[in-house]
């Protein structure tokens, strides 16, 4: 019979017990279930709502369900339902009347919601160690490119010189916003729903405050109704995930760029890419495809979860049940797609050449010839039309500003001396730029070297 089997006279159809169940996909929060049901039967004994000695029992009984179902000696079943069911069945499997006292003072509907904080809580640490694992191997890859000039693009046009160095430590600081988000969205979360009961909170004299201790909360849910329907914080983190992979597929649409034979900027590793099977020649950059394509993913988890939430009246509905599989999907992608970015990333050669020469073409010193201009006293405007007319008539002549005679120089403007060679130079272009925030070599050693040492 059912946990739940008293006012039902039939039993459920077989085809209901497995549209209904949860147990295919929240089997993974054992662990949480089994530390919340603990903190709740240590509290209930601690305000004799059930014998201490009940208490103390469950509490063990359950580390040996543990122990058990790590050790793959359990199996779980469709008919007990979902994650929480299940292990309550197993538990007054093995000590019976006892097992039955645990669920005092508790609802399914605050334990799942209890459920979702926790595991959500202990995967946001492991994806806070990916995504900081990620950073190391960018800045690893920073402090070696910290002179590798490379061009610089808006509009996917050559703009102006920066470094490879700069290029990818946008990236860092992208990542570190995701982790930023990351401990934002924790304050928010960490708040203990247990003791919302169904809706209502419940008439037994629970200490909400010491199970929020025990669980590592930092405060307790000030509304039972909003306590077992806030789903919010699965929404965020689903934002969170999907945040990670716009940058995670940014970064990759860059790198199947600067792989491509037409860019030729960096050249992936043999272990990091695959090959074709009908052209011998192939050498795709399929593990920055993928990572691009499963962005998709992640983002339709997220909007399945708000469209999921969106016209649920208060309180806990069983559509809520869809959350997991969404969030679950969204961060096993985000998971799978962290190391593997990483480890390609580490591998890739740079082709420093090849940037250079990207660099060179491209007019991507015409900024600082008209900069020069300026610093010799013609207004930026002005200058920025004297430019505009050497780069047309070097497209003409099939040239570039840099190697153009010194009367060549002369003939757009009287103010251009010798030492413009140098002012153009990219190397100089470069390390002119030393505004915090810019290109230039000291300065990004200066903000890798401060995060190092974060
Ligand atoms: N498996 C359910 C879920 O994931 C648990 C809560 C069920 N509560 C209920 N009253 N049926 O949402």
């Amino acid at each position: 019979m059912k946990l739940w089997g008293g006012r039902f006279s039939k039993s459920t159809d077989a085809a209901v017990d497995d549209f209904n169940s949860s147990i295919r996909f929240d089997s993974r929060m054992y662990k949480q279930d089994i530390k919340g049901s603990q903190a709740h039967a240590k509290m209930l004994g601690k305000q004799g709502i059930i014998p201490q000695a009940d208490a103390e029992l469950i509490i063990k009984t359950l580390d040996e369900i543990l122990a058990d179902i790590e050790d793959g000696k359990v199996e779980f079943t469709i008919d007990a339902e979902d994650i929480h069911m299940n292990i309550e069945t197993i538990l007054i499997s093995r000590i019976g009347d006892v097992g039955k006292r645990l669920h005092t003072g508790r609802s399914r509907n605050d334990q799942v919601a209890l459920d979702n904080k926790l595991y959500l809580r202990d995967e946001s640490e492991e994806l806070k160690a990916m995504l900081e694992d990620l950073q190391k191997t960018i800045l690893t890859l920073a402090e070696e490119n910290l002179n590798t000039i490379m061009p610089g693009y808006t509009h996917l046009q050559k703009a102006q010189p920066i470094t490879f160095a700069h290029h990818i430590m946008a990236y860092y600081e992208m990542f570190s916003r995701d982790l930023s988000r990351l401990s934002d969205w924790r304050t928010r979360m960490n708040i203990m729903p247990l003791g919302s009961g169904a809706l209502a909170g419940t008439t037994y004299p629970l200490d909400r405050p010491f199970v929020a201790e025990l669980l590592g909360f930092d405060g307790i849910t000030q509304n039972s109704i909003d306590g077992v329907s806030d789903r919010d914080f699965i929404c965020e983190f689903a934002f969170v995930l999907s945040m990670i992979m716009v940058h995670l597929s940014r970064f990759s649409e860059e790198i199947i760029l600067w792989s491509s034979n037409e860019f030729g900027f960096v050249t992936l590793d043999d272990a990091y890419s695959t090959g074709s099977s009908i052209m011998p020649q192939k050498k795709n950059p399929d593990i920055a495809e993928l990572a691009r394509g499963k962005s998709g993913r992640v983002f339709g988890s997220l909007m399945g979860l708000l469209t999921m939430l969106k016209g649920l009246p208060l309180a806990y509905n069983k559509d809520m049940q869809e959350d997991k599989e969404q969030i679950f999907d969204a961060l096993d992608t985000v998971k799978m797609c962290l190391p593997v970015f990483g480890g390609m990333l580490a591998t890739m050669k740079i082709n420093k050449d090849a940037m250079l020469i990207g660099a060179k073409g491209g007019f991507t010193n015409a900024t600082d010839v008209a900069d020069y201009l300026v610093k010799k006293g013609l207004p930026f405007r002005d200058a920025h039309a004297v430019v505009g007319r050497m780069v047309a008539y070097c497209l003409d002549t099939n040239k570039v500003i840099d190697a153009l005679s010194m009367d060549e120089f002369k003939e757009f403007s009287k103010l251009f001396d010798e030492d413009i060679y140098t002012a153009i130079s990219l190397e100089t272009c470069v390390n002119l730029r030393k505004i915090p925030g810019g290109p230039a070599t000291e300065t990004m050693k200066a903000v890798i070297d401060g995060y190092k040492n974060k």
